[in-house]
Formats: structure tokens, sequence, C-alpha cells
């Protein structure tokens, strides 16, 4: 990214911060004036004190695990709109975050205040919400469930938009990718709330404040399932991740080679508006891509120069095997294809099916033309890497008949503007000590170098 955008960027995100801080003040004011209290209890306050502390402190072990910044206390803000109206619950909410940012998260300031005023924003906002809509008092016969669920609607929107577009100015990432990597699932969860928040609601009104004590274990158990979700998705992600870098891990020339073909990837994808789901699927389908080689030979894999055609018929069987293994991973079914077709090309003359022109999905010729860049720009046995421009005028140069016409295009677009570039080996190495955390893979001794064509190499 060049420095004037960099500039822009930072420039947006302190507008975007300081933004936020400005109308939270703005909101409270206007609340502290023109709100005040729909019932003044000091022992249910404290209760409620006591609960959100509690719900933080579950909370915060939730959060350190996924990217997810969801407070899920939603449900505790919402019953506090509804019972004390919105200055209440935003106070609360407010003492909440500072101690938990301060004794619990030992969050920076700047981090500290921002989270505060967000929920100083959708708590307040959708406080209003509420008291603007009829039967916001008709607890009797069930009717305020009609208002709670819009505010609900309206909390979770704000929350999750006032995050998500910190996150995109932050982060250089679209708004939508975090919002389906970040907050889908926050946002199912908060819907599924509404039953939660009214029981709470009406053992209140009926029963009492102490009735508050009763949703400790509530709080348990959603955040146990969320955690095993969680646990579930990271496990699966562990070991893909593992697969693709252990088979590579002992070979020098295709060391890093899934790695970086996921995030080539990822780039190409993101640049041609692929939805969050298949970036997803491009980042697995790209770790995964080669894993069919496990059951090929090391002399066929490894061997430097041209392979005779017994051996590359074998070697061509590789994206069929490996549809077969990812099949069984029961994960994101959509990288079978990807691993299926990875070496597919417009012109029919790929394997194993031969596909042509449009029988290729997008995400399957995204993949052909990272295989190929990352094979270009990678040192072999019988040649050096070749700079990122020469691979890039190869793409080009076999554009609609070796790789597809649009992706090359987007490759193209994208290092004109200093968006695309090789990933260098130290990156690699971080992030393939992350994942396997075994140190350096050994590495072996390297073929005597032999001449061969590039584009040819693609092919394997
Ligand atoms: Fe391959
Ligand atoms: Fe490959």
């Amino acid at each position: 990214m060049n420095q004037q955008r960099r500039n822009r960027n930072n420039t947006a995100f302190r507008a975007y911060y300081f933004g936020v801080l400005v109308t939270s003040i703005a909101l409270l004011s206007y609340l502290a004036i023109y709100q005040k209290p729909v019932r003044t209890e000091w022992l249910a306050w404290g209760y409620y004190l006591v609960i959100l502390l509690a719900a933080d402190t579950k909370l915060t072990e939730i959060q350190a695990r996924s990217r997810s910044k969801v407070l899920a206390s939603r449900a505790l803000a919402m019953s506090m709109l509804v019972l004390f109206g919105p200055f209440v619950a935003v106070v609360m909410d407010a003492i909440s975050s500072l101690v938990r940012g301060v004794f619990l998260q030992h969050t920076t300031p700047r981090k500290m205040f921002f989270n505060m005023a967000m929920l100083a924003i959708a708590n307040g906002v959708a406080g209003l919400v509420y008291q603007a809509i009829p039967f916001h008092a008709s607890f009797s016969n069930g009717l305020f469930l009609l208002p709670l669920f819009a505010t609900l609607l309206v909390y979770a929107t704000i929350n999750s938009l006032i995050v998500t577009g910190i996150m995109s100015l932050d982060l250089h990432i679209p708004v939508r990718e975090i919002w389906h990597r970040d907050f889908s699932w926050g946002a199912v969860v908060g819907v599924l709330e509404l039953p939660f928040i009214a029981i709470i609601i009406l053992l209140f009104l009926h029963t009492g404040p102490w009735t508050l004590m009763l949703y400790l274990p509530i709080i348990w158990v959603v955040f146990a399932i969320i955690r095993a979700h969680e646990q579930q998705k990271e496990a699966h992600m562990a070991s893909i991740a593992v697969l693709a870098t252990t088979l590579e891990a002992d070979e020098p020339y295709t060391h890093g080679h899934s790695y970086r073909v996921s995030q080539y990837a990822v780039t190409i994808g993101r640049a041609m508006g692929m939805s969050p789901r298949n970036l997803e699927v491009l980042e697995y389908g790209g770790l995964l891509h080669d894993i069919g080689k496990i059951a090929i030979t090391n002399d066929i894999i490894c061997k430097p120069g041209r392979l005779t055609d017994e051996e590359f018929a074998t070697l061509a069987e590789h994206p069929a095997i490996g549809a077969r293994i990812v099949e069984q991973i029961k994960f994101l079914p959509e990288t079978v294809d990807l691993v299926r077709h990875h070496h597919e090309r417009p012109d029919g003359k790929g394997y194993p099916d031969g596909l042509k022109g449009d029988e290729i999905t997008l995400g399957s010729s995204i993949m052909n033309i990272c295989d190929a860049f990352d094979a270009m720009t990678s040192d072999r046995s019988y040649r050096k890497a070749l700079p990122v421009e020469m691979a890039i005028e190869e793409l080009v140069k076999h554009r609609g008949t070796q790789f597809n016409a649009a992706v090359v295009d987007t490759v193209l677009a994208l290092h004109r503007r200093g968006e695309f570039d090789i990933i260098p080996d130290s990156a690699v190495e971080k992030v393939i000590r992350q994942i396997q955390r075994v140190g350096e893979p050994p590495v072996r001794a390297i073929p005597t170098p032999t001449k061969e064509d590039p584009v040819h190499e693609v092919q394997r």
C-alpha cells in the first residue's frame, strides 16, 4: 500500500474515532437532560452491576479466543433499557465497560473509550427507539416483545457497524468481510436472545430484582456453546494448516507454497468482489490444493528436470486424489472443486477433467493462477525464482489460454497499484512456525539443476 493511501486511511481512522466519541457525548448529554429513569431502584441497579461484571468476565474469556468483539451481554443491556430507560442503561454499561477495561482486559485507554462510546450510542439510540414504539409498556399481554425485537435489531446493528467500521479502517479489510468473519455468528445469537431478555424483564417485574441472579447459569451455558463452536472451527482450521505445511515441510522447493497460494488467492478474490464465504473457501482451498500429493511418491514430486509421460500421468492424479481427501473433511465443501480443478485451463488442455472456459469456476481459475505465480516466483532445482514482473508477463502471455483472462487482468491491475507482490520467505516462516510450533523444518539436499520452461513447471 502506498504512502498516500496510508495517510488517507489514517486521517479517516482518526475522523471516525473522534466522530464516535463526540456522538456518544452529545447523545449522553441529551439523555441526561431529557430522559428521566423509568424507575429508580438502587438495589436493582446494584444487582445489575454485579451481573454485568460477571457476564463480562465470561465474555473476556470468549473474546480472547475468537477475533469477535461482539458484546453478547446485550441481553442484559436490553433488559436495562426496557426496565430503567436509556440513560440508566448507558451509564451502567459505561461503568461495567470501565471496570472491564481497567481490571479485566487491561485495555489501552484509547480502545476502552471507544468501546464505551460505541456502547453508549448503541444503548442510547436503541433505548430511544424502544420508547418511541407503541406497546413499550404493555408487559401484561406480552406486546412489549414487538418494540423489544425492533430495539434488539437496532442495538445489534449499530454496535456491529461501529466496530466493523473502525476495524475496516484499521485493518484495511472490506466492511462486509469483517462482518461475515466476526459478527455474523454474533448477530444470530443476538436474535436468539429475545426470549431470554423477555424472561429477565418479566421475572424482574413480577418476582423481584433478585431473579437477576438466575441469569448467571444461563450466561455460562450460552458461552459454553459459543466456545464449543469456536473450538470446533479452530480445530478444523488447525488440522488443515498442519496437513498442508507438513506435506511441504521437507521439500525445499515447495516450502510455504500452499500458504502463499492461499494468501495470493484471497488478495485476488477480494479485488474481484468475491463474497466473504468464498474468500474463506479460497483461503482454505489454497492451503489444501496440493494435498493429493501426499499419495505421490517423492521421487516424482522432487524429480529435478522434465518428467516422463508416465511420471507426469501419475503426478496429474494429485488433484483428483486431493479432492477425495478434502471431501472427507466435510468442512467448507466448496474447497473440493478448487482442489480438483486447480490445474484446469481455459483452453481445455488442463487436467484432470479437461474443463474449458466457463466450465471452470472463478475460484479454481484464481487457484490456477496463484499456483502458477508462486511456482514461477519460487526457486526451483533447475532455475532461480523469476522476478515478479517477469512472472506477471508470463501470465499475460498465456492470458485466455492457460490462465483465466479476467483473473490475469485483476492481478495486473493490483500489481500496478502496488497491491500484489511476492510474499517474502520471512513472512511464510513466521506463519509456518506458528502453525507447527516445531521450529525449522528439515531441509534436504538440493537436486542438480536442469533447465526447464517456467510455464511448463506450472503444470505440475
Ligand atoms: Fe497442484
Ligand atoms: Fe500447487
